[in-house]
């Protein structure tokens, strides 16, 4: 039986996890993914769970400022070669054959790394759909990501995570604060000196670490791309750190960043835990 995702020692070694590297999976031949069966589980969704927009963006675009298609979700995926759009049905995993897919590569997935990162959870699952030359403008995710390229061709442009230039520590925070915050960046062109880019044909995928921001470019073909997602208990203990960092510097106080402190990290989880807990006992 072909493996739902295929992880390659060599690819991975000295990289997982904080640093992205290729992978390649078995979904590129999936009927889940033709265009027709995509257009039905986009009904299936309700119409939070479906963004869409036009395309051709500018990689450092204000999200507030995204031009609409003028289009419905069902003529969007059926145009998609022609309608210049870029298109993202969310949380498709609560249709029962996307989930299976899902759980199929991170069974896999945690099988190889579980050891590293514990247990997986709040795992999701994503499908791009997209025209050619379309571009998904610079951000980052608070989950660890696998893009895994189905149909079409796209170059997925990724960042060090640990480059504050980029991602500032208070943006980290903010994000933590207040999650509905928009995830894009600001980009300055010579940021791409830094990236490491990964192009990526049908079969072949790559790993995002949480964090590290990205911004992606379509070929000149109808892109689809399936993208899984879950957090970590380490992922999990990151963001709980930089929502209190976050809240301790709205204070008035300079919390030292996550991450340059192990004992200090640990003495603010443990008082983190031990507030909210204490809060949700007391109903608060
Ligand atoms: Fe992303």
């Amino acid at each position: 039986m072909q493996r739902c995702l295929d992880i390659d020692e060599q690819a991975a070694a000295g990289r997982f996890p904080a640093r992205p590297f290729r992978v390649r999976h078995g979904l590129a031949d999936s009927p889940l993914f033709e265009l027709p069966r995509l257009v039905e589980l986009g009904r299936t969704l309700s119409p939070e769970h479906v963004e869409y927009n036009l395309g051709e963006l500018d990689v450092h675009q204000d999200p507030d400022s995204v031009p609409g298609n003028g289009l419905s979700v069902e003529e969007t995926i059926e145009r998609i070669g022609q309608c210049r759009s870029w298109l993202v049905l969310k949380y498709v995993e609560r249709d029962p054959a996307y989930r299976a897919l899902l759980e199929g590569c991170m069974t896999e997935f945690h099988d190889w790394a579980g050891r590293t990162l514990g247990p997986m959870k709040d795992m999701m699952a994503f499908v791009f759909i997209t025209s050619p030359g379309s571009v998904t403008p610079f951000h980052f995710d608070p989950e660890l990501n696998f893009l895994l390229q189905i149909r079409g061709d796209k170059t997925m442009h990724a960042f060090d995570e640990a480059d504050r230039e980029l991602l500032p520590e208070t943006r980290l925070e903010q994000q933590y604060v207040d999650p509905s915050t928009h995830r894009n960046l600001p980009f300055e062109p010579h940021y791409q000196e830094r990236a490491e880019s990964f192009h990526l044909q049908p079969g072949e995928g790559v790993y995002m670490p949480v964090h590290a921001p990205h911004w992606v470019q379509n070929g000149d073909q109808v892109s689809v791309s399936f993208s899984i997602t879950c957090r970590s208990a380490q992922s999990q203990r990151r963001a709980r750190l930089y929502a209190l960092n976050g809240r301790l510097r709205k204070a008035g106080l300079r919390p030292s960043p996550v991450g340059a402190s192990p004992w200090r990290d640990a003495v603010k989880d443990t008082a983190w835990r031990v507030y909210c807990k204490a809060r949700s006992l007391a109903g608060g």
